[in-house]
């Protein structure tokens, strides 16, 4: 397969924040892949402990940007008062903000902000599988309302919740360890929600996050040396 037929994204762990370590982050992630140029880049984590680190590695993403080693530059699990500091401080608005996004939990203020500064959502555990995890009882997989719109199209769970992702204008990373769920997530692009619908799956937001507070992540607890290519 071409390179230019593949989309290479990747994040920089807090650990090589700063302006040189995430530099040579890039040569890391760029190693071990075994390209010169990666797609788009984003820093996995705000470090609210550390927003200066934070700061001067989204600066060593401008200088790859600039440079032409990424295509693109963004962040993750960044909430409105670490993307306000960031656009404040730093010069390219990030293409992307990668952040939990499924139909139990929706984040619409952080949405409307990236809507403002045209960052595109990355929907990540798109399909909530994080609310399955452990035997999650309120998984988005045995949802009564999603489960009634995949009978009316004849498509899964998992394909309801991806359409609306996508009629909704968000990008979307579902992970699935088997072929036959790989290929059903792509399946997507044949059948169309109507607005009920979508606005029915809007109205399923609990409110509960599944994955950590943002502002819970630190040097010490979540720190590791990320290996060298
Ligand atoms: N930025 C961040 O902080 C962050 C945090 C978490 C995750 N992520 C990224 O987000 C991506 C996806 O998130 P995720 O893995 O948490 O959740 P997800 O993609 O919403 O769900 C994955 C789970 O759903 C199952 N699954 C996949 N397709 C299915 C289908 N068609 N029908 C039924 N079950 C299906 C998978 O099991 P099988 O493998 O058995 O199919 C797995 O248990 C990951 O690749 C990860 O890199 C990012």
């Amino acid at each position: 397969m071409a390179r230019d037929e593949v989309f290479l994204e990747t994040k920089f762990w807090i650990s090589d924040y700063g302006y040189d370590a995430a530099l040579h982050a890039f040569d890391k992630s760029a190693g071990k892949l075994g390209v010169d140029q990666l797609d788009l880049v984003l820093l996995h984590q705000p470090l609210s402990s550390r927003f200066d680190l934070t700061l001067d590695a989204y600066r060593a993403l401008e200088k790859l940007l600039t440079d032409g080693k990424v295509r693109a530059i963004g962040v993750s699990n960044f909430m409105p008062e670490h993307l306000e500091r960031l656009l404040a401080e730093t010069s390219v608005v990030p293409a992307v903000n990668q952040i939990e996004l499924h139909p139990h939990f929706q984040q619409t203020a952080l949405q409307m902000l990236h809507a403002e500064h045209g960052i595109l959502p990355q929907a990540w555990s798109p399909i909530g599988g994080i609310t399955s995890y452990g035997g999650g009882e309120k998984s988005t997989f045995d949802d009564p309302a999603l489960l009634e719109i995949a009978r009316a199209h004849a498509k899964s769970v998992a394909q309801v919740m991806l359409r609306w992702h996508v009629q909704e204008g968000r990008s979307v990373i579902p992970k699935s360890t088997k072929a036959a769920r790989i290929a059903e997530n792509f399946d997507v692009f044949d059948f169309e929600l109507s607005s009920e619908q979508l606005a029915a799956i809007d109205a399923l937001d609990t409110g509960v996050r599944g994955g950590p507070d943002p502002d819970s992540i630190t040097l010490d607890n979540y720190g590791m040396a990320i290996p060298e290519a």
